[in-house]
């Protein structure tokens, strides 16, 4: 959608909801839209980040040890908040301001951060946040991370549409399923309209204490740029005005700043590394030089990526040569073990035969390489590419899992030498598990668990409107 230069007449309310806020959007002296993320040591530290009206210039959170205590409260230390205002009618490309018209005659809001320090690895903390003096939120419990051993975490496709009627289900189920979770990955457009908050207020409705307690990994997709007019004939695209405010992620300082809370990683224990890249932004080639330094610095056993655009497409005329000819080389060459993408709103899980850098001599017989999951959580579906992956036999890559018409959620396990995947639709079924066993000298065997259950296809379930909000 278009967005127009300061200025212009911006007059008209939201359609969706005509000229009143919900009272869940609007922002007040009590702390909103709580959300834990990682900044830092993910043993030692976690950030949060809350949001008021502008009439709180500055307040503060507080932490102390989780124990059984009624009163643990008493042990809490405080933290004074960082503070930056954000006007939501306004969002900056290249040092000029745009309105943005969905936002119209909202008020300028207040986003509130603070990152705890010198926290113990694996250990249970209750937090609250500030707003105004004396109007605190409920405590929230959350762990750190191990140092080591078991981690499971979520992973989830395109929220975006239907966000609070449709997706609230699916990242209500998947926390229900796992609420040992440690985070959860959103692989990319989380809301429809990166720019209007009614979407994102849509968003925090729906996860509601949930990201309270476990933090998020973030992923930008297409949908969390806008584009704008910055003159007649050109458009260009701007990352939503409320990303950089609304969570506090880590700063990667050797990236271009305009990636910067877009791409990053997460080393969250001895065991598991997250990698965190932005497919729509900035220049995709530097972070794939990126990536693969990180990649090589890395020696965790298990490797995730995570980015928007799939790698090998899955819903029809997708395919997206330019990012996978950059993508897929440092993917391979790495053995990253799992990527987890968005962006086509179907399902689809496979593999790649072991890279020949990999393997010590030659590959061993069975032997496994990445494997590359799409996924949708939102109750906007796709049409799978008539092709299925047939044309992608040429990279190694095997198609071992699909549907449509589905909203997934997905936990991952990992455990010492096994990692475990589980694909669940949100009523509870498992549609799709599998295992991967890696030696010590990296060599991974695959562990099918697919059930045995008919591939979920718009020819055989449920008739399909694709208005859903
Ligand atoms: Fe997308």
């Amino acid at each position: 959608m278009a967005l127009c230069m300061a200025g212009q007449a911006l007059a008209h309310p939201d359609p969706d909801h005509g000229p009143t806020v919900p009272p869940w959007q609007s922002a007040s002296p009590w702390p909103d839209r709580v959300v834990v993320t990682f900044a830092g040591d993910p043993a030692r530290t976690l950030a949060v980040s809350w949001r008021t009206d502008a009439s709180v210039p500055i307040t503060r959170a507080q932490i102390a040890r989780a124990t059984a205590d009624a009163r643990f409260d008493l042990a809490a230390t405080s933290e004074t908040a960082r503070t930056e205002p954000l006007d939501p009618t306004q969002i900056a490309l290249a040092g000029q301001m745009f309105d943005v018209p969905q936002n119209a005659g909202l008020a300028p809001v207040h986003y509130h951060s603070v990152l705890f320090n010198g926290l113990e690895p694996d250990t249970l903390y209750a937090y609250r946040v500030q707003g105004a003096e004396n109007r605190w939120s409920e405590w929230f419990q959350v762990r750190t991370a191990p140092v080591g051993g078991p981690v499971t975490f979520l992973y989830m496709g395109d929220a975006q549409n239907g966000i609070l009627s449709h997706w609230s289900r699916t990242v209500r189920a998947a926390y229900a399923a796992a609420p040992d979770a440690r985070f959860i990955i959103h692989a990319g457009d989380m809301v429809n309209t990166g720019s209007r908050d009614y979407e994102w207020a849509q968003w925090f409705k729906a996860v509601g204490f949930i990201h309270g307690m476990v933090p998020a990994v973030p992923v930008a997709g297409n949908h969390e740029y806008s584009r704008i007019s910055a003159s007649p004939v050109e458009q260009r695209r701007a990352l939503s005005q409320l990303w950089r405010p609304q969570w506090r992620l880590p700063e990667v300082a050797e990236l271009a700043e305009d990636l910067r809370e877009t791409v990053y990683e997460v080393r969250y224990s001895e065991d598991l590394h997250v990698f965190v890249l932005d497919t729509m932004g900035g220049d995709l080639v530097a972070q794939a030089a990126w990536l693969d330094a990180r990649l090589e610095a890395s020696d965790a056993r298990w490797r995730v990526a995570t980015f928007h655009h799939p790698v090998f497409s899955s819903g029809s005329e997708r395919d997206d040569v330019r990012r996978r000819d950059i993508l897929l080389p440092v993917l391979r060459k790495h053995d990253v073990d799992l990527v987890l993408q968005g962006h086509d709103h179907t399902y689809a899980r496979g593999g790649l035969t072991q890279s020949p850098e990999r393997a010590s001599g030659p590959a061993a017989e069975g032997a496994i390489g990445p494997m590359f999951v799409n996924s949708v959580s939102g109750p906007k579906q796709y049409v799978w590419r008539e092709a299925g992956w047939t044309d992608y036999a040429a990279q190694g890559v095997e198609l071992q899992r699909r549907a449509e018409n589905t909203q997934f959620f997905q936990v991952v396990r990992i455990d010492d030498g096994r990692l475990s995947y589980e694909a669940w639709t949100a009523d509870g079924q498992l549609y799709d598990a599998f295992a991967l066993d890696k030696d010590n000298d990296g060599t991974k065997r695959l562990v099918d668990a697919t059930p045995a259950t008919a591939e979920r296809r718009f020819s055989n379930t449920a008739p399909y409107d694709g208005d859903t909000d």
